[in-house]
């Protein structure tokens, strides 16, 4: 029987037996826009870590493929994943939540005769689809949805949605499964959360762990946008990686960085971080965290934020990506990428090199923690 270290193990081979390939793919690319571009992507110690890696600290999130905050045309979310593998990237992520399918329907259309062996994916659980023609936009997803979902973080209710979530994506077996949402800032939830976690403590949890030890997951762990349910598992169960959406960004971070990342170190679980661009907003856009209601100063944080970068000959995306990969229990930042061209700035932002001057700036204005690791 296959157990978390086994998998652990064994996806650090996988990452090495694969590595020349996947840096020869990296190394290849042949556009730039950003003045001083690295040799490769940052990397996770190959064998040496307990954690789960994937080999770059780079991965792709998956919201943008089920039709976030507008409709992404089909060929223009397939040119977004060819423009991320052929940059290197070799993490993806989804859920059943993503579009209400489509994003799992379309990874699995690309990672289609891709050997399992040379990419990390993960996906989600707790909510389960129930088909419903009268569904066109829900919640921030877009275009001819067809579904309605409904929560489950039942035992039953998980092990369903990982057999759903395998058929929508093609594949035999799933890398990682966070338990997705369980947190009070899920407007489902609220105060209720708790009671969420309850069922999840007694149901879902115990039945990752099986399915781990069955083999049919490599490992599981929470995909949610607050620090609570993400300590609250680590206390009384037993996940192998946190998704920490929301909570580690260059403008946000110092809760993550005081109270999330020693327990991580700890009990030895990585992390991977979700919105590293805060939804779009520290790569310029008019979405924080989700929503158009930007908090009070942060533009003109973004702003002062923006001028230094460019002081320093770089730029504040660059400055925001590289940022959120830098700690040392960070195994992945996966930023969202609309089409092609932003997954290839994308990429360029991680290989660019930072002078050591910028981040010291930005301690000594008081723009980021004095604690925070920042990129070497
Ligand atoms: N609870 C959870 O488990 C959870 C929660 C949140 C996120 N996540 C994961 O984290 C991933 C990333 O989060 P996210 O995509 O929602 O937010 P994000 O990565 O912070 O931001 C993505 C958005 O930033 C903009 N952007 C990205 N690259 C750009 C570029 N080069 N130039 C200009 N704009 C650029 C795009 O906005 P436009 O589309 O407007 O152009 C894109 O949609 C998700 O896909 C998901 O996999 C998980």
């Amino acid at each position: 029987m296959p157990n978390r270290r086994d998998f652990l193990a064994g996806a650090a081979l996988a990452a090495a037996a694969t590595a020349a390939p996947r840096l020869m793919a990296a190394e290849k690319h042949p556009e730039g826009d950003n003045n001083c571009v690295a040799s490769t992507l940052p990397s996770n110690p190959p064998l040496a870590s307990k954690l789960f890696p994937p080999e770059h600290r780079f991965g792709v999130g998956g919201t943008q493929l089920g039709n976030m905050f507008k409709v992404t045309p089909d060929e223009q979310a397939e040119a977004m994943l060819e423009a991320s593998w052929a940059s290197g990237v070799r993490y993806f992520d989804t859920s059943p939540w993503y579009g209400l399918g489509l994003s799992e329907r379309r990874l699995g259309h690309f990672l289609d005769g891709k050997p399992p062996q040379e990419y990390v994916l993960s996906t989600k659980v707790g909510r389960l689809l129930i088909p419903d023609a009268s569904v066109d936009s829900i919640n921030i997803w877009h275009g001819d949805i067809n579904f309605n979902y409904r929560y489950d973080y039942t035992a039953a209710g998980v092990r369903r949605s990982v057999e759903d979530s395998l058929q929508r994506l093609g594949v035999p077996k799933i890398d990682l499964v966070y338990i997705h949402d369980l947190a009070p800032s899920n407007e489902d939830m609220g105060d209720d959360w708790k009671k969420y976690l309850d069922t999840a403590l007694k149901g879902a949890m115990p039945e990752l762990t099986r399915m781990r030890e069955e083999g049919i997951i490599g490992g599981w762990g929470m995909g949610v946008n607050d620090i609570e349910p993400s300590l609250a598992a680590i206390d009384n169960a037993d996940p192998d990686v946190i998704l920490q959406a929301t909570q580690y960004t260059l403008i946000k971070h110092e809760d993550a960085l005081n109270r999330l990342f020693p327990k991580c170190r700890d009990n030895d679980v990585s992390l991977v971080i979700g919105a590293p661009l805060g939804s779009g907003f520290l790569a310029g856009t008019n979405h924080w965290m989700y929503s158009t209601d930007i908090p009070d100063g942060y533009r003109e944080q973004r702003e002062r934020l923006s001028r230094i970068a460019r002081d320093h000959g770089t730029d504040l995306r660059t400055a925001a990506l590289q940022f959120t990969a830098a700690p040392d229990v960070v195994a992945a930042t996966i930023p969202g990428a609309r089409d092609a061209e932003q997954a290839r700035q994308n990429y360029q932002s991680m290989t660019a090199k930072i002078p050591a001057e910028f981040w010291q700036t930005l301690k000594n204005e008081g723009l980021i923690a004095q604690n925070a690791p920042t990129p070497s």
